[in-house]
């Protein structure tokens, strides 16, 4: 069957809009999303199917981080169209049996949605026919305290996430709210930032300039130094 004979029409959620409300069953209790998170951040993401070895080392990764976003306020949501009772034997198997890269005896604690109807999935543009119909991409949703999409990632079947990336484009998110700021390439903490430039007419380089901490390369481009203490003592929570 080609691959556009299951194409839905149903819009798919984009970044700035109210991430799509859904109950569900999960391996942690059912939750009700994203209404439960109000006042974390929270990353919704999707992988193609329990008992894979791409998904094994994404699971062992993220869960070995768990501590890392939790710090960062943010809390992690999993999902794939299996049932309840794949994803408890094949977290087990993670945990008694796998060894991957000095993780092992990983335990995931975090929810993981069984969605064996696809409701979910296709609420949030996870199944894109043209890569599988069966199977929900790699998706990555970054949903923030007030419920609104932050930030979207797909990638396809074959290619495993880079949750060093995943955990940088938080603490950017986090950094551009707490700072009014907005971050260059390839940002991390410590870096210089970027400030709204006041308007388009030359003037604002001038302005700027000359102001502490403050360079501009052009009118339309000036940073400002926040130290990497100041970024963290402002995101990272205190243990
Ligand atoms: C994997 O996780 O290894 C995988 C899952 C679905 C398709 C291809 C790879």
């Amino acid at each position: 069957m080609e691959a556009s004979e299951f194409t839905k029409t149903t819009a798919m959620p984009r970044i700035g809009e109210k991430a799509p409300s859904f109950k569900a069953v999960t391996t942690q209790g059912e939750i009700n999303f994203p209404e439960q998170y109000e006042g974390s951040w929270v990353i919704l993401f999707s992988h193609p199917a329990d008992f894979t070895p791409v998904c094994t080392s994404e699971f062992m990764t993220f869960a070995t981080m768990e501590q890392q976003f939790a710090d960062a306020n943010c809390k992690l949501v999993g999902l794939s169209v299996d049932g309840l009772y794949s994803h408890i034997a094949w977290l087990r198997t993670i945990k008694e049996k796998i060894e991957y890269k000095q993780m092992k005896d990983v335990e995931v604690k975090f929810p993981l949605i069984e969605d064996i109807t696809m409701e979910v999935a296709n609420k949030y543009g996870m199944i894109q026919p043209g890569e599988a119909t069966t199977k929900a991409v790699r998706a990555v949703f970054f949903i923030d305290p007030k419920g609104i999409i932050r930030a979207i990632i797909y990638y396809p079947l074959s290619l495993g996430r880079n949750f060093d990336e995943l955990y940088r484009a938080l603490i950017a998110m986090q950094t551009a709210d707490a700072f009014a700021v907005a971050t260059p390439a390839d940002w991390r903490p410590g870096d210089d930032c970027i400030v709204p430039t006041a308007g388009s007419c030359g003037v604002a380089k001038e302005r700027m300039e000359g102001k502490e901490d403050i360079k501009c390369y052009d009118w339309f481009f000036c940073t400002r130094k926040i130290d990497k203490e100041t970024v963290l003592n402002k995101i990272i929570r205190k243990k």
